[in-house]
Parts: structure tokens; C-alpha cells; sequence
């Protein structure tokens, strides 16, 4: 069997709250027994994956763990020295630290994904294999500008970010769609695929972001602790829970790549019953259905509010069309509990974690 075929799956951010979730879905899928991962993390602490516990202990003999920095493409490429089979890149500083330092912002989510791309492609040519699989997460912020309020964004929408997490994202879709252009006619440099999420919820989420609320509102109780919300009951927003995140990711990767008529795919999050997006109180309403009793109380930070009431909700029809996601498989009600059972069941994962 060639390399190709036996290498592990690298993910950067391994250690991050998105790929923690990914990490354990890839190793502990039925069928996946001999799969192994590559976790590229800056962060040195790795309880989110090591909170799993007994499932932890189960496939810890098949993870790797590298520490480094996505900005030195001397690690990057180091990187491939694992022979990877596929990248996952989640590596990134999220929208409140790239914005808090734009520069690092800069080194880390557009210099960062360059260094991945290039060094993919680098390894794939010197392989002389099939081009290797970059699939990459943005986000519903790279559209920023000329969304209003409430908008169903489509996944051709124009793209004018204001922040540079923003910016990045989109820089980085761009430059995949290039790496994945370039190349002879039967072989492209680099096989790149990515989602746009909207928020992601789930336990263990990093704290930063003028959309953490959503999961603060549902973890916060789940540790039987009081929260204060930032923004109005009736503040609506895209959401997603963490699972579906990573099933995306998964079916993205997996898709046949004829079925990819473009390279980068709008993910809707949970919808109510009206087809809008939650509301504050509608998170409220389903933690009370887990904690009748939980202390979730308003106090309004207008200009965090405004910012929230100003994200349009993400259309994913094409994603549909061409390699048939399905949509989400937890609804708000799902999505809670499974939450509070994460949290019940792995308590070491939350922790406070430093916002870079
Ligand atoms: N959480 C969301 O709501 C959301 C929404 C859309 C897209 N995304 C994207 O998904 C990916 C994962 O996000 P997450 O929520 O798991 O965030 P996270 O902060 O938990 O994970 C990102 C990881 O990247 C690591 N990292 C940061 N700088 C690095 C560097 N210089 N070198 C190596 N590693 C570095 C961090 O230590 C962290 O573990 C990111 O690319 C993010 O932009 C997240």
C-alpha cells in the first residue's frame, strides 16, 4: 500500500475545540480502527482531547501530538515529513484574536494557510501522488459588509470582510481555489475544499467572539453556574452544533470530486420550525427543558447586540446539490443536550482558555 494511503490525518488547531470533536470522530468512526491522526497545535495543553477520558485512552495510541506554529513554514513543512494522507487545516486565531493583534492576525490565518497549501503542494509533487486534500474551515464573517440584517446569504454572495479574521478567511478561500486551479490539466496542485460555518456551539468552545453567548448560555447552566447575556431574548443567530461541524468537514472531505462544481460551500446552521435562525430565548427555552431552574438573565451591551442582529443566516443549497449535505441532524433541543451531556460526562475539556 502506498504512503498515501497509510499516513495519518493531519489536523491543525488538532487541539482546538473544532478539532478535538474531529480528532475523535476520525479515530473512533466504525471502520477507521487503524486511522491515525497528526494534532499541529501551538497550545501545548491538550485536556480537550485527553478530557474525553476513557474514549481518549481508547485511541490515544493512534495520535500524535506536534507543537509549533503555523506562521514558521519551516514547521510546515516539516509537518509533511509524517506523510499526511489528508490536512484538515483548523490552525487560526479566531475573529477577537486576530483583531486584538492584526498582525499576528495576518502571520498566523493568511501566512498560515499559505504555508500549509505550499507545503501540501510541495509534498504532493515530490510524492508524485494524487493532490493531497486541504479542507479548510471559514466562516460566515468573511462576508461582512452589504449583508443585512437577517439576510439568507447565498454562497456566491460578495465577500467584503471588515475585520481581519475576516479578511484572512477570505484571502485563504481565494488562495486555495488558486493552489487547486494550478497544476497540469489532469492534476492540480493542491485538492482544496472548504465550508463556511456559522457559530459553533458546543462544549469547550474557546471564549472569545461576539457570538460565544450561544454556548456560554448552554454551558454555563450545564455547570450549574448563573449567566448573563450580552445581547436581547429576542437577538437571532446562525448557529451549529459542533458535531454537525465536524459531519461537514467529514463529508466534504470525502465527496467525490466530481461533484465539486466550486471549492468552497455556505453550511446553514439550526433553523426553527419557521425556518428562521434561534433566538436568545429559544437557546433559553431548551436549556430550561435540560435545567428548569437555570439562572440565564439579560443585561443588553447594545453595540455586541447590534454587531450579533447585523450577521445575515447562511443559505447552503448549493452544498446540498452538489455532494448532498444533508443539513443539520441536531436541532436546538438535540443540540442542548447532547451539550450538557458532553459536559457532564467530559468536565476536565472546559476550562478557560487564553484569548490570543
Ligand atoms: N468556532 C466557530 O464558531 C467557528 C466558525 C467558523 C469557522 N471556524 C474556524 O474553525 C477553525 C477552528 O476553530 P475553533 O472554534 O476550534 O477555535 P480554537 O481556537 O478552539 O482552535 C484553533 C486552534 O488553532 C490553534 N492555533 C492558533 N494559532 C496557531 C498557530 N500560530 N500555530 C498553530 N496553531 C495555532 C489554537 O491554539 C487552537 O487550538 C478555525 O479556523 C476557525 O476560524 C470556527
Amino acid at each position: 500500500m502506498a504512503d498515501e494511503d497509510t499516513g495519518p490525518i493531519l489536523i491543525t488547531g488538532g487541539t482546538g475545540f473544532i478539532g478535538s470533536y474531529l480528532a475523535m470522530r476520525l479515530l473512533e468512526k466504525k471502520g477507521n480502527e487503524h486511522e491515525q491522526v497528526l494534532l499541529f497545535d501551538c497550545n501545548p495543553d491538550v485536556r480537550r482531547l485527553t478530557g474525553f477520558k476513557e474514549r481518549y485512552q481508547k485511541v490515544s495510541n493512534r495520535i500524535t501530538f506536534v507543537q509549533g506554529d503555523l506562521s514558521s513554514l519551516e514547521l510546515v513543512l516539516a509537518l509533511f515529513e509524517h506523510k499526511p494522507k489528508s490536512v484538515f487545516h483548523l490552525g487560526a486565531l479566531l475573529s477577537a484574536g486576530a483583531d486584538a493583534n492584526p498582525t499576528l492576525g495576518f502571520q498566523v490565518d493568511t501566512l498560515g494557510t499559505r504555508h500549509v497549501l505550499e507545503a501540501a503542494r510541495i509534498y504532493g509533487q515530490r510524492q508524485n501522488m494524487d493532490p493531497v486534500k486541504v479542507v479548510f474551515p471559514s466562516t460566515i464573517a468573511s462576508f461582512g459588509l452589504f449583508i443585512a440584517a437577517g439576510q439568507k446569504v447565498k454562497n456566491e454572495d460578495i465577500q467584503v470582510p471588515t475585520t481581519m479574521y475576516g479578511v484572512s478567511k477570505v484571502t485563504s478561500e481565494r488562495l486555495g481555489e488558486y493552489y487547486q486551479r494550478k497544476g497540469d490539466f489532469s492534476k492540480s496542485w493542491v485538492d482544496f475544499r472548504a465550508v463556511r460555518f456559522p457559530s459553533v456551539v458546543g462544549a469547550a468552545r474557546g471564549p472569545g467572539g461576539t457570538t460565544v453567548y450561544s454556548t456560554l448560555m448552554i454551558q454555563q447552566p450545564a455547570q450549574n453556574k448563573p449567566y448573563e447575556a450580552y445581547v436581547a431574548q429576542d437577538t437571532r443567530l446562525d448557529i451549529i452544533y459542533v458535531e454537525d461541524a465536524v459531519s461537514a468537514l467529514i463529508q466534504l472531505h470525502d465527496a467525490p470530486k466530481e461533484s465539486l462544481k466550486r471549492r468552497v460551500y455556505n453550511i446553514a446552521g439550526i433553523r426553527n420550525a419557521d425556518g428562521q435562525a434561534p433566538q436568545a430565548s429559544d437557546i433559553e427555552a431548551a436549556v430550561r427543558e435540560q435545567k428548569p431552574d437555570a439562572s440565564i438573565t439579560y443585561k443588553v451591551n447594545q453595540q455586541l447586540s447590534d454587531t450579533v442582529r447585523s450577521f445575515g443566516v447562511l443559505d447552503d443549497s448549493v452544498a446540498r446539490e452538489d455532494w448532498g449535505w444533508t443539513g443539520e441532524s441536531f436541532g436546538l433541543q438535540k443540540a442542548v443536550r447532547a451539550f450538557f451531556d458532553d459536559v457532564k460526562n467530559y468536565p476536565d475539556r472546559i476550562k478557560a482558555i487564553e484569548l490570543y
